[in-house]
């Protein structure tokens, strides 16, 4: 062999050896030791030299992960012991009686241990190792005959193409569950959306969609993964005692595990361990529809055996089915409290998740008609713990013939306003605002609100009680509740000295300033700062009524989107007319007086104030930094010029002196202030 081939010979070894490594410690043990983009030097160097010398390519080189060439058709496997299934338990009586079964069976009264698993919910794949290389993957199919989809498995990242430290059997048969993490399926179904795509249903099509890709790269950039629960056939290694030990087995040899498995004593400790995971369940990074129990000791397996197609040693104790079908009666459009309209689906009520649900949401106007979701329709429902149940999908073929597209409402069911859908949104809008009721109780709150108004003594409850006894039904209601003494003393806990607080604290909230007035008409995207600009630029309510898009855009901070919103906010009628009555009312500010550069030296410099500071509030010292010209905002970027750090600043802080920004502490703020 000639010198270069050897020293070829040793790179490609040495690349091959580094990368599993870095792969084991990421998707098995997500311990990554090194960055992505080192990773990726590897791998492209590993795949150069592959190519250009394609007589040193092995099957269980790190590049196989990336997919072939896409295949006609999978070859059928049989498998040398079936892959069976399991029996269900619905309710802790239920799992009792297994229990029972088990240890009648076994003609003993000692307490059983077993191990308790997530029941995965994915779909099962059969690994085999010859002396420790991946050589075939096969689905269960029917439990004898599966299908040949080793192309796909070797492109699930934590799957090793090769097993890894002592005692590997000659032959080995490793089962699990393949599936796909809830992020991964989120964000697979969020670019389909994107692309106008058709989006999976749940994590398992998701999964059982991409492993029976006969395009392997189609399967490699789906990134599912597996967890491995089970040993088929073994050859040349003497199997453990238990079941946990030989999961620990498979671990050491680098199989991936499911992370949340234990061992438990008897019924009870199974039961504990469901209810355990039912409260984690919502929390996981993976779906699961039960738990599943194994009897742990491999003996005791042996002698209780199967039945019909399934084990007597295990059962699954499922939960309430997450998914189910039923019909559409009426799909009808809700306001909520930032005038998004949202389409929900009136259903023939249904048990789901382990509620009777009979409205779920349709999401958006995208959706409807990305769905094409109609009245009549039989649709699938989800509803996962406590989260609000949605329509994940119309059952194809269960159309009625004479059904009709969903008309997408042109103005507010609530108010009768323009409804704006933006470009960049999937969110259609009520641009009703102040004047629409779905919104007034959360813009009155706002209104009221320290940085706003500052309308003391009027908290979010009150707001809600005065809307709900309609004594108020917009913010300029707020003024006139001095001639409603009367009613307002009637409500509860509302004695004397409230009622005249709150009335005082009305007429004291008159004087104010322009940019807190702006604030508080509580304008999409308008936040302090924004009201700041605007208020600084026109030191005028009257020309920041009449301002167009293009003046808007003139204002520093203030982009194409802020400006789309202002305009849009009084173009409405009903919003110039409340405004127009509050200044009636008395509201009123001191003149603007159009600082001059020299004021404002932190003109185009932005800061991020964090942790507490002992000699004045957050919101002063952000206040200060506003009044100079300086934009305050929330999050630390590289653009940031300054962190002003106070005590306990948690993460901004350290994020400050990741990127190298300037930090201030208080004193040297105080001191940068001066
Ligand atoms: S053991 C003989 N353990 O459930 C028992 N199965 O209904 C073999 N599953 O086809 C299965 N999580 O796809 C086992 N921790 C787990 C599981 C699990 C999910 C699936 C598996 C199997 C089905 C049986």
């Amino acid at each position: 062999m000639t010198h270069k081939n050897t020293e070829l010979l040793d790179r490609v070894a040495a690349l091959t050896k580094q990368l599993n490594h870095h792969s084991q410690q990421y998707y098995v043990l997500d311990n990554p030791e090194i960055p992505d983009a080192e990773y990726d030097r590897l791998f492209r160097e590993l795949q150069a030299l592959e190519s250009e010398n394609p007589e040193l390519k092995k099957v269980d080189s790190p590049t196989q992960r990336v997919g072939g060439t896409p295949l006609d058709a999978f070859t059928q496997v049989t498998h040398r012991i079936p892959m069976l299934s399991l029996s269900n338990v619905f309710n802790e009586k239920e799992l009792q009686d297994f229990y029972k079964r088990v240890r009648d069976r076994l003609k003993t009264e000692d307490e059983i241990e077993f191990t308790a698993e997530p029941k995965l919910d994915g779909l099962a794949l059969s690994l085999m190792y010859e002396k420790g290389i991946l050589v075939r993957a096969a689905t269960r199919g029917d439990g004898t005959v599966g299908e040949n989809v080793t192309e796909n498995a070797r492109t699930i990242r934590n799957v090793p193409l090769h097993l890894v430290g002592d005692d590997i059997p000659d032959l080995l048969e490793v089962r699990g569950e393949v599936f796909m993490s809830k992020a991964v399926f989120e964000k697979l179904n969020q670019k389909a959306r994107e692309n106008d795509e058709k989006t999976f249903v749940n994590p398992r099509n998701a999964a059982a969609g991409s492993l029976r890709q006969l395009d392997s790269k189609i399967a490699a950039s789906r990134q599912l993964s597996m967890y491995c629960y089970a040993v088929g056939v073994v050859e040349g290694f003497e199997l453990h005692a238990t079941h946990s030990e030989m999961l620990k087995q498979l671990g050491q040899w680098g199989l991936p595990l499911c992370p949340d498995v234990d061992v438990v004593q008897s019924a009870s400790g199974c039961q504990k361990f469901y209810e355990k995971i039912g409260k984690k369940r919502d929390s996981l990074s993976y779906d699961i529809d039960g738990v599943v129990y194994k009897v742990n000791d491999l003996k005791l397996q042996q002698q209780l055996g199967f039945v019909a197609r399934s084990p007597r040693w295990a059962t699954a104790h499922k939960f309430p089915a997450q998914e189910e079908m039923t019909t559409v009666n009426a799909i009808e459009f809700q306001v909520g409290r930032t005038g998004a309209i949202t389409p929900v689906a009136r259903l023939e009520p249904v048990f789901v998740g382990g509620v009777t649900v009979s409205n779920a949401t349709l999401h958006n106007m995208d959706e409807i008609r990305r769905m094409d979701v109609r009245v009549g329709d039989k649709v699938i429902v989800h509803r996962a713990g406590d989260v609000i149940p949605k329509v994940v999908s119309v059952v194809p073929g269960t159309r009625k013939e004479n059904s009709v597209e969903v008309a997408i409402p042109v103005v507010c069911p609530v108010c009768g306003s323009d409804v704006v859908q933006e470009e960049d949104e999937a969110v259609a809008r009520c641009s009703g605002g102040l004047y629409c009721h779905a919104q007034r109780k959360e813009g009155i709150k706002h209104f009221a609100s320290r940085r706003a108004m500052d309308i003391d003594g009027l908290g979010d409850k009150l707001v809600e009680q005065l809307v709900d006894e309609k004594l108020i039904d917009h913010i300029d209601d707020l003024y006139q509740l001095k001639n409603k003494i009367d009613e307002i003393s009637a409500m509860e806990r509302m004695g004397k000295k409230s009622v005249d607080n709150l009335i005082s604290s009305l007429e004291k909230s008159k004087l104010t300033t322009l940019p807190r007035f702006i604030f508080a008409l509580g304008i999409r995207e308008v936040g302090e700062v924004t009201a700041a600009s605007l208020a600084n630029y026109f030191g005028d309510i009257e020309l920041l009524k009449q301002a167009d898009e293009e003046a808007l855009i003139n204002i520093d901070d203030v982009g194409p989107i802020v400006a789309s919103r202002v305009v849009t906010f009084f173009n409405q009628s009903h919003n110039i007319e409340v405004v127009d009555k509050l200044i009636a009312a008395g509201i009123h500010w001191p003149a603007i007086e159009k600082k001059s550069e020299d004021e404002l030296p932190l003109v185009g410099l932005s800061f991020v104030v964090t942790g507490t500071l002992s000699t004045m509030g957050r919101n002063d010292a952000k206040q200060l930094l506003i009044d100079k010209g300086a934009k305050v905002v929330g999050s630390v970027s590289k653009k940031t010029s300054y962190v002003v750090v106070g005590e306990n600043p948690g993460s901004k802080a350290t994020k400050a002196e990741e990127l190298g920004i300037e930090i201030l502490d208080e004193a040297s703020f105080i001191e940068f202030i001066k």
